[in-house]
């Protein structure tokens, strides 16, 4: 049985959306408990595919894992009782690479699947592995099985320069560190919020993890870690989607439970194209109000690494621009296939010019309904957007891909006034 979303668009969005937990933390977290050795309890978890299939890998490899959605999980890592993560659940999630680190740094060593995920053009694991082999793990590939064996008797503390700034390596080596012997040392690292977010995680239960949210993580090994409570913080891309989903409506959205200086660079954006775009605290929590009248203005994106403009929501925001009284030009700096959601944009009646990594819309007045298919999971979260603004019925295809980083997504918009359903057929 398959699903798709049909969304009969050209309504403005209106009223109060709350954030989830960050999928790209809690996806790291969640593998990260296992360093632990004792157990550890995450709350503001994202009700998301991924987040189901990594309480799936773990309880696979032994772990006690207690979790009903919507509520704390609980994670007892003393019964896993092997380090083989070779299982299809693992192959299935990109993020379950995240056991190379957490369960090296735990047992000294793993044999693992290698990721699945999203198909974004080629994303190696080079720098992964350039880091755990600097840490003294010795690493064998089974191109043939696609799988990764690496062991260690003992790590040891290095200084690692990454050759590109990657969220991945930064936090599979950070979690590699945490019990290694010495100090190491992680220049040309990855900023992002989650990244943080994850080396506070860390700081938790025990680690010694400095500088997360500068270029240099600097890690002292400890020979034991324990188990702790946290709340994994909100999630910036969804917090983006929404407030990207408010603007290409014409609408007004309050949106709560947001950091809203991780939001500056898409904030940059919105208020550049003629959005309204207001910080606000209730007393309790920050919130943020985005607010829209006509067709914005073109504007240039070039996606960075935080904190310059996401990637992630690259596609978003080529959604929003395909209105723009004018040209806007994307350049997608951080993966080099990145515009598949051009063609599916197209079927709404978008102009779109795509030549390597960048991207030229001509905004149209209008877009109509249209079927498209989600290739990846913010390809999905654009089509979405597109079908909002567009006038009469879209169908959004492939929408497990939406599912696996978006908690509720119908369930939010609807709530917001779209005219949205899932259809299983
Ligand atoms: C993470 C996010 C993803 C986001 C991306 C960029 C998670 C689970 N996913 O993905 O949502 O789009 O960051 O912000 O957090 N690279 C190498 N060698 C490596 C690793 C990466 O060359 O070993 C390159 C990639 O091809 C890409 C760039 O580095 O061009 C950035 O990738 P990276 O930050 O690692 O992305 P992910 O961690 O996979």
């Amino acid at each position: 049985m398959s699903q798709y979303f049909s969304i009969n668009g050209g309504k403005p969005l209106a009223g109060t959306v709350t954030i989830s937990g960050a999928k790209n933390a809690a996806v790291a977290i969640i593998p990260a408990a296992i360093l632990a050795g004792e157990t550890c309890v995450l709350e503001n978890l994202p009700r998301i595919a991924d987040v189901r299939g990594l309480k799936n890998i773990l309880t696979g490899l032994g772990a006690a894992v207690d979790y009903t959605e919507g509520a704390a999980m609980r994670i007892d890592p003393t019964t896993i009782k092997g380090t083989d993560a070779t299982f299809s659940e693992v192959s299935a999630m990109r993020a379950s690479y995240y056991l190379l680190g957490a369960m090296l740094g735990t047992y000294g060593e793993v044999e693992l699947a290698l990721p699945g995920g999203c198909v974004i053009g080629t994303r190696p694991i080079d720098q992964h592995l350039k880091g755990m082999r600097a840490l003294g793990a010795k690493i064998y590939l089974d191109e043939s099985r696609n799988i990764l064996r690496a062991q260690c008797n003992r790590l040891r503390g290095a200084e690692i320069f990454f050759d590109v700034v990657s969220v991945g390596a930064t936090v599979n080596v950070m979690l590699a560190a945490c019990k290694a012997e010495g100090q190491t040392v992680l220049c040309n690292v990855a900023k992002e919020p989650h990244v943080v977010d994850v080396a506070n995680f860390l700081n938790m239960m025990g680690a010694k993890v400095k500088g997360a949210g500068t270029d240099m993580i600097r890690i002292t090994g400890v020979p034991q870690m324990h188990g702790c409570s946290y709340s994994v913080i909100p999630d910036q891309i969804e917090t983006g989607t929404y407030m990207i989903a408010a603007a290409a409506t014409q609408g007004d959205v309050i949106i709560k439970n947001v950091i809203p200086t991780h939001m500056e660079a898409v904030t940059a954006k919105l208020m550049e194209s003629g959005a309204r775009v207001r910080e606000g605290d209730d007393g309790y929590d920050f919130f943020l109000r985005v607010s829209m009248d006509g067709r914005p203005r073109p504007c240039n994106i070039k996606t960075m690494v935080y904190p310059g403009f996401p990637t992630d929501l690259q596609q978003p925001m080529m959604a929003y621009l395909c209105r723009a009284q004018g040209t806007s030009v994307v350049t997608e700096n951080i993966f080099e296939s990145r515009f598949n959601h051009a063609k599916e944009l197209r079927r709404l009646g978008a102009s779109i010019v795509v030549a390597k990594r960048v991207a030229k819309v001509k905004g149209v007045e209008r877009l109509r309904g249209g079927d498209m298919s989600a290739t990846d999971l913010r390809a999905g979260a654009s089509l979405i957007i597109g079908a909002l603004a567009a006038q009469g019925v879209s169908k959004v295809h492939n929408i497990g891909y939406i599912d696996r980083g978006y908690e509720d997504m119908e369930g939010k918009l609807q709530a917001l006034g779209a005219r949205i359903e899932r259809v299983t057929q």
